[in-house]
């Protein structure tokens, strides 16, 4: 007898006489009905039982939650709402899943809120809302490696364990095998790292860029995709101490191009999840809708999630220089009270997510690729403009995130980058390796960063970035 998943049986174009699937019980409803789900769809397939003809201890122990493996007969069904059922002969207790107990999780087949689904992170994975945007995730990554193996990037591996610090923001977590009570000490009474495993001071990395570029400057197109380690304090609904990040990088190609490229791929990757996706994003869909049911007018969204996903796909994103941007916001009433919680009075300040998504969602209704930044708010290893006071950097924000990408044209001049540097006191010893790519050989040469987890909050529709990663870690919080 063969064995089926939920998804083949559901699709299944024809009838089967003998079937095995093996999953666990959403519910189980007049001592006839059990709803099955494995993970392989959204869906449930239902199993009906001859109650008359099972014996009433197994009849107990079918619950929600239990593990079971069903044999039977894959028919036409009887009821509405779905094409076929399962007519059950036995039933197989893998796993029991006591009643009273489950009553306590989130296994319990009622609306749970997404906070009390975050404590029991281990369990969530079993709700239609978690098991949708993960099997979203799964696919978003690989749209990604689809997206660049077909493009003619190569896929590298970037280092997870640092010496450096890639954005010279000073956020790292340390790698390091000293005794935190009793570190060896130099003559100055400092902590002696050469004493550490690696005879140096290491971190967690928070970019693979600088390790990318490396590859970029002998392979030509290469990206990275890998986890990331930020030790900033910020407790915000878009920010993770542990994230993932694809970082494509390209020899030869300019800001402009990085544009090109980081709109198409955006572009790519979206259209592959409406086309392969079409169940978990219509369940997430009709999710939002009944949520927005319950918000006042003023706050329901103006677009469905596929109309959201459709908008990016088939809008051309809009290119703003910083400048440019800044006299928007200035003569802008983005409220009620005509202001910014944090006014832009000045050329030269760095904007804030409210200032970003006013510019998307109210002010130019699509996605937008801000450029040129002021290179004091920017990171040191970008290229800086002929003006001298900007860089060839360039965010691209979305309805609902804010910024979602973050990208540049690399600074190629070893002079400049030098004192770029020297400026910021990043020591040269530090990046030798990275300083001498612009000694041999150096080129143009661009890419960017992109936030897994804001990609997949995006294609979700989800508010909060704790509930598109499995166990997200946050300041005070890596319970799993
Ligand atoms: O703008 P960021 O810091 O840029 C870089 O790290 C560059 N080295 C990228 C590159 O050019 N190769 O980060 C890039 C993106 C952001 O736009 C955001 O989407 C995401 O990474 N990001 C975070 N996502 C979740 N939690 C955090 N704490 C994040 N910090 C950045
Ligand atoms: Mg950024």
């Amino acid at each position: 007898m063969k064995s089926y998943t939920v998804a083949e049986l559901l699709n299944s174009e024809t009838l089967v006489q003998e079937v095995i699937v093996k999953g666990w019980i959403r519910t189980f409803r007049a001592n006839r009905f059990i709803a099955l789900n494995d993970g392989s769809t959204i869906n449930n397939i239902q199993c009906v039982v001859d109650f008359e003809n099972t014996n009433e201890e197994i009849l107990n122990r079918i619950t929600t939650g239990a593990a079971v493996s069903i044999k039977g007969e894959l028919i036409e069904s009887q009821g509405k709402g779905q094409k076929v059922e399962v007519k059950v002969q036995e039933v197989t207790i893998l796993g029991d899943a006591d009643p009273e107990e489950v009553s306590k999780t989130i296994l319990q087949p009622k609306k749970h809120s997404l906070e009390f689904l975050r404590e029991q992170a281990h369990l969530r994975t079993r709700t239609n809302t978690f098991s949708a945007v993960m099997r979203l995730r799964s696919s978003l990554s690989f749209a990604v490696h689809k997206y660049f193996t077909e493009n003619g990037f190569y896929h590298m591996h970037t280092p997870i364990i640092t010496g450096s610090d890639a954005e010279g923001a000073g956020e790292m977590f340390r790698v390091t095998t000293l005794d935190p009570k009793n570190p060896p000490l130099d003559e100055e009474g400092n902590i002696d790292y050469s004493k550490d495993f690696f005879g140096k001071e290491t971190n967690l990395t928070v970019s693979g860029q600088l390790e990318a570029e490396t590859y970029a400057m002998a392979l030509g197109k290469v990206y990275t995709f890998g986890p990331t380690f930020r030790a900033e304090n910020s407790n915000t609904s878009r920010h993770l101490s542990e994230f993932w990040m694809i970082e494509p990088e390209v020899a030869f190609m300019d800001l402009s191009g990085n544009m090109d490229l980081a709109e198409d791929f955006m572009k790519s990757v979206l259209s592959y999840i409406l086309e392969h996706n079409p169940d978990d994003l219509a369940f997430l869909e009709n999710r939002l809708i009944q949520e927005d049911k319950a918000k006042p007018q003023a706050e329901r969204s103006e677009m469905t999630l596929t109309e959201k996903l459709r908008f990016v796909i088939d809008n051309n994103f809009k290119r703003v220089s910083y400048t440019e941007a800044i006299d928007i916001l200035r003569n802008s009433k983005p409220n009620k009270k005509k202001k910014f919680k944090y006014l832009i009075d000045e050329w030269g300040a760095d904007l804030q997510s409210e200032h970003e998504r006013f510019l998307v969602e109210k002010h130019f209704k699509c996605p937008v690729i801000l450029f040129d930044y002021p290179a004091n708010i920017k990171a040191f290893y970008m290229r800086l403009n002929e003006d001298e006071k900007t860089v060839r950097a360039m965010d691209i924000l979305f309805p609902g995130i804010g910024e979602i990408v973050g990208g540049s044209q690399r600074e190629e001049r070893l002079d400049v980058l030098k004192e770029k540097m020297a400026a910021l006191d990043i020591p040269e010893e530090e990046l030798w390796w990275y300083l001498e790519l612009r000694k041999y050989g150096t080129a143009v040469h661009s890419g960017f960063g992109l936030g897994f987890e804001r990609l997949v909050m995006f294609a979700t529709g989800m508010t909060n970035i704790k509930d598109v990663i499995p166990y997200p870690r946050t300041p005070q919080n890596a319970e799993f």
